[in-house]
């Protein structure tokens, strides 16, 4: 029998972002404090419990798994689990979002083992500013990254792009000239408030969809293309170039009502909403004897608890006191 998660608003749940392990190789300023601690590990979910998760998932209904971090390649062993994810039948598709530090070293491997598209994480094309806003990222290993994704033949590649005033806002257009050279898409993203970053003025640092449209529109011809993927990203055709330019806008242009998505943590916490903190422990329902069962149970009792939309705010600290690395977006 085929079932369907629908929350009170009538909305369908049909794909889950998996976050791996809120560990990262990177600490990007909008993303993590410069003084992160992380998980310990027996509070992360294993390969096995994240394997039983994601069965629970689509035996739900649920037609594509996004695996997110942190970091999800600095995670030991995840090829075993994108290998297990990649074989279920009934999933449409498994997709990645990665920082690309470790492309060179898994990009064959992850297509050969059913990853369909991959997101890769890239704020800068200068090398200072790159090692400014990732702090400990290397800009050329994950140009080259990108350039072994794109060898290994995904169906699709997106850059994902925070731009932010003050530090990148004059890269828009490389940026997409980047991304054109390369044939992929790019997605430009407003901030989102999450987690408590002392150093990081997210107020000032504010920098909007329309501002990053308005510099495109000097040197490119934009068409908006109707592509409902459930996904927050309005996206836009370029004229003369197979790339397309996607625009997540959580505070000029909210996209909740069309959400199709749920997330579970690092810690293995069904989250109803990235901008809330509606959740479920999936963790001890496993790890007290629960079987798949009783997970099924669980996640479509959740749905109940799925609030209606976000309620980011940019002038006040963060309500979100979660960071951004235990959800991965
Ligand atoms: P697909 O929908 O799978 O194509 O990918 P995506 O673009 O949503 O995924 P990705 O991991 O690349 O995330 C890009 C940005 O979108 C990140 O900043 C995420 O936090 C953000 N994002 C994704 N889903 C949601 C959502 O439901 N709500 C909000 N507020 N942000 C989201
Ligand atoms: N706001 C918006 N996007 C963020 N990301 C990380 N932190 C934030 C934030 N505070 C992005 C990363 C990555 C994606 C998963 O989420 O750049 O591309
Ligand atoms: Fe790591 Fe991604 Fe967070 Fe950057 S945004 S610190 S790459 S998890």
């Amino acid at each position: 029998p085929s079932h369907t998660l629908v929350d009170k608003f009538g909305r369908h749940v049909d794909y889950v972002r998996i976050s791996v392990t809120d560990r990262c190789d990177f600490r990007c300023v909008y993303c993590m404090a410069e003084d992160m601690t992380f998980v310990p590990r027996q509070q992360v979910l294993s390969l096995e419990e994240l394997a039983l998760v994601a069965d629970a998932f689509t035996e739900l209904g649920v037609k594509r798994i996004r695996l997110t971090g942190g970091e999800p390649l600095v995670r030991k062993n995840i090829l075993s689990l994108i290998e297990h994810i990649g074989g279920i039948a009934s999933l449409d598709e498994l997709t990645l979002t990665t920082n690309g530090s470790q492309l060179q070293k898994y990009a064959g491997e992850l297509k050969a083992k059913g990853v369909k598209r991959i997101n890769i994480s890239l704020d800068s094309l200068d090398p200072q500013r790159f090692k400014q806003l990732t702090r400990t990222g290397d800009l050329q290993q994950v140009l080259k990254g990108i350039d072994s994704a794109i060898a290994a033949g995904f169906e699709r590649i997106k850059i994902n792009a925070v731009i932010l005033k003050g530090r990148n806002e004059h890269e828009v257009l490389d940026l997409v000239n980047f991304a054109c050279d390369k044939g992929i898409d790019i997605a430009f993203i407003e901030e989102m408030p999450l987690g408590l970053i002392d150093e990081h003025n997210r107020q000032l640092s504010f920098y909007s969809s329309d501002e990053i449209q308005q510099q495109l529109s000097q040197q490119h011809t934009l068409s908006p293309i109707d592509e409902h993927t459930g996904g927050p990203s309005r996206y836009y055709a370029l004229a003369n170039s197979h790339t397309r330019v996607g625009f997540i806008s959580p505070h000029s242009h909210n996209f909740c009502h069309l959400c199709n998505r749920v997330r579970v943590t690092a810690e293995g916490r069904l989250l109803l909403c990235l901008g809330n903190e509606h959740s479920v422990d999936l963790r001890a329902i496993i790890r007290n004897g629960g079987d798949k069962a009783a997970l099924k149970q669980t996640i479509i009792a959740a749905m109940d608890l799925k609030p209606e939309r976000h309620h980011f705010e940019l002038d006040d600290s963060p309500q979100i006191l979660r960071f951004m690395n235990m959800t991965g977006g």
